[in-house]
């Protein structure tokens, strides 16, 4: 990125884009090794939950997708079976003969009474605004499609862990107001822990009051999995995942990772971090085939919840440069314990042999860049790895002096902000107040041709 660009984009983006008042610098204390950092701890039974009786579709309306973005939609709700909307509609003009249904599918919603009412659109036409109405309530919702092709900027947002308190609204509401073409929420979305339906409900009720753009569009929302949307966290089984895979098995029918195309121009690989399927296994080997289907596209975005390079719990140990080919005679490279172990052993050799562009991660509940990787090195070839999951949680996150693979940190509740400009990537992490808490840009196909 040269520089009077990159000086342009932070103009334009601090004036138009990000509302909200000036905050203290970044905030990074200094925290001393704290074992308990390794364990995760079960949350508390639940009582026995009172449901709302009295929802609306509109109370929990929200878009997804199961294919490409530039030509589908996927309209969802949660509510009662009987009385519910048959049919949905869809016009790109208004039109009477422009109107086109589709019909609603009830499935089960965990272990409650209410269903999930699922209505998909095919055929659609790319980078067009839509209106969408649901049965025959008169009120008219919009939405686009994804563009056809990448040659114009156009921006999306991602984070991670959330809950349903006031900090993930906050959240929820300065990301809307950057009118972003669709939300990729990594991982612990309302923590339901697979056993509050209240809780995945709320976080909907949520989403789908506050995440809709200035000009009234709903947001597509994308997800994958994280420890919280699973009974027990880790290891679980697809029946674990109670309130979430109802929700998303349009995208994740048989396993709870994979893609999502749009166009030729963008692929996101969305993986599971050991919570329903094992990181290494039958995960690992589709991974080495996705990416490698997916290495051309102009973009190439991993998410995956736990993190390969923490900023608040211990990642265990990365090896000295120095000492790997010692390691290796010994038959120890690579050896490390650890939050993201397994990641690293398994899928980040794959991340900078495909030479993905940015993997987004999560749940250590702070904000968190790296410097390009490879090995867990400092390479400027390598991969970036960005989160670290605090939309509506936080934390306070190690320094940089402490893990050399952390480029920047602060503990604030944010998200990042996506530009995809041609070639050009812009990550702008944006602060719950609207501050922005770092910029970083990559140009170019493949970071292996970056200077
Ligand atoms: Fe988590």
């Amino acid at each position: 990125m040269n520089a009077p660009n990159r000086r342009a984009f932070l103009r334009s983006s601090a004036a138009a884009l990000f509302a909200g008042s000036a905050a203290s610098a970044s905030d990074t204390p200094d925290v001393a090794p704290d074992p308990r950092r390794l364990v995760e701890v079960a949350p508390p039974p639940r009582a026995v939950e009172v449901l709302p009786t009295n929802l609306k579709h509109q109370d929990t309306l929200f878009l997804t997708w199961s294919q490409d973005p530039t030509t589908t939609i996927t309209a969802q709700w949660v509510g009662a079976p009987a009385g519910a909307p048959t049919t949905a509609r869809v016009s790109a003009t208004n039109t009477k003969d422009d109107w086109v249904a589709a019909n609603v599918v009830q499935k089960p919603f965990g272990n409650t009474v209410m269903k999930v009412h699922r209505a998909e659109f095919t055929g659609l036409k790319p980078g067009t605004e839509y209106l969408l109405k649901i049965g025959t309530d008169p009120q008219v919702c919009r939405f686009r499609t994804m563009p056809a092709k990448a040659t114009n900027t156009f921006t999306w947002v991602s984070g991670g862990d959330c809950g349903t308190g006031p900090h993930a609204v906050g959240t929820n509401q300065i990301a809307a107001k950057q009118e972003p073409y669709f939300a990729l929420i990594g991982g612990d979305l309302g923590y339901d822990n697979g056993t509050s339906a209240k809780t995945a409900l709320q976080f909907l009720q949520n989403y789908s009051k506050h995440m809709i753009d200035p000009k009234g569009r709903l947001i597509p929302m994308v997800t994958c999995l994280g420890n919280h949307e699973v009974k027990g966290g880790y290891k679980g089984k697809r029946a674990d995942a109670t309130y979430y895979l109802p929700l998303f098995d349009g995208l994740y029918k048989d396993t709870t990772y994979g893609a999502l195309d749009f166009g030729d121009y963008l692929s996101l690989v969305l993986l599971d971090s050991g919570h329903v399927s094992p990181i290494g296994g039958a995960q690992t080997d589709w991974l080495d085939k996705a990416l490698a289907a997916r290495v051309d596209r102009q973009h190439l975005i991993v998410a995956n919840h736990v993190p390969a390079y923490p900023s608040y719990r211990a990642p265990g140990t990365i090896i000295p440069k120095e000492v790997d080919p010692v390691l290796a005679l010994m038959g120890l490279k690579g050896k490390a314990l650890g939050t993201g172990e397994e990641n690293r052993k398994y899928w980040c050799p794959l991340f900078e042999r495909y030479a993905v562009d940015a993997v987004l991660e999560h749940h250590d509940h702070t904000f968190k860049r790296t410097h390009p990787l490879k090995g867990g090195h400092v390479d400027k070839y390598g991969v970036p790895y960005l989160g670290d999951g605090s939309w509506g949680q936080l934390r306070a996150p190690n320094a940089p002096e402490k893990l050399a693979y952390l480029a920047k940190v602060a503990k604030a509740y944010h998200m990042t902000v996506h530009k995809l400009e041609g070639d050009t990537r812009y990550h702008v992490a944006v602060e719950e107040n609207g501050r922005i808490a770092d910029v970083y840009a990559s140009t170019g196909k493949r970071p292996s041709k970056r200077g």
